[in-house]
């Protein structure tokens, strides 16, 4: 048949590669979209003008585009002629992808604190960075935490977009498993379920970090 020796390999090995890739893409990407985030929200906290702009050009033209045409121009135009894995590949276009909504997390984090904090400090007579890494930056880490974790449960559900450039995620190992059964139902029950449980794993991390940065507020 077209699928020949296929029986002899475990269905739920199939689960096992597609949840490895599934996760480690993520994780690579949230890796490299919090480090551009930082510098995208530094940027456009710029007092220079041209770096506020150049900043905002990358959120807005990423966060206005389908992530699924960028991931094809990193993976067809950007990466043609290399021979990166696609767990690689596919990490840099989610991780730039990520970057700009992670940067807009970051400076909205930063931006919400009340303006008092900051002139409070610079009225004690601390310099801007020191104020910044003393008082701003601990406060908003409270909002950005929360916020940031959920952008990583929208990173794990964007992965799945990876087969576009033939990545072994969960979503392929569902295709496989359907064109080997010829069987839609239960292929595409369990990779929901996978996402599901995955999802909620992280859900309840969130909770837990928000909950623990709540009780810190009490004095
Ligand atoms: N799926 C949408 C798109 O094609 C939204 C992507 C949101 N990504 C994120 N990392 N928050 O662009």
């Amino acid at each position: 048949g077209p699928e020949k020796g296929a029986g002899s390999y475990p269905r739920y090995l199939y689960w096992l590669n597609g949840i490895k890739f599934s996760l480690e893409v993520t994780l690579l990407a949230a890796l490299i979209g919090i480090a551009i985030g930082i510098c995208i929200a530094m940027c456009k906290l710029s007092k220079h003008k041209i770096v506020r702009a150049l900043a905002s050009i990358y959120t807005d033209l990423i966060r206005g585009t389908p992530v699924l045409i960028q991931i094809l121009f990193i993976y067809l135009v950007v990466f043609s002629a290399s021979d990166l894995p696609k767990l690689v590949i596919g990490a840099i276009a989610f991780g730039i992808n990520s970057g700009a909504y992670v940067a807009e997390i970051i400076r909205a984090g930063i931006q919400g604190l009340d303006r008092g904090q900051m002139e409070a400090a610079r009225s004690l007579g601390m310099p801007y960075g020191m104020a910044m890494r003393h008082i701003i930056i601990p406060q908003a880490i409270r909002n950005i935490l929360p916020t940031l974790v959920n952008e990583f449960i929208v990173l794990l559900k964007e992965t799945s977009v990876i087969g576009y450039i033939a990545g072994n995620d969960i979503l392929k190992a569902t295709n496989t498993i359907i064109s080997q059964t010829y069987s839609p139902v239960e292929p595409l029950i369990t990779s929901a379920v996978i996402y599901l449980i995955l999802t909620s794993i992280f859900t309840f991390i969130m909770r837990k970090i928000e909950r623990r940065l709540r009780a810190g507020d009490i004095r």
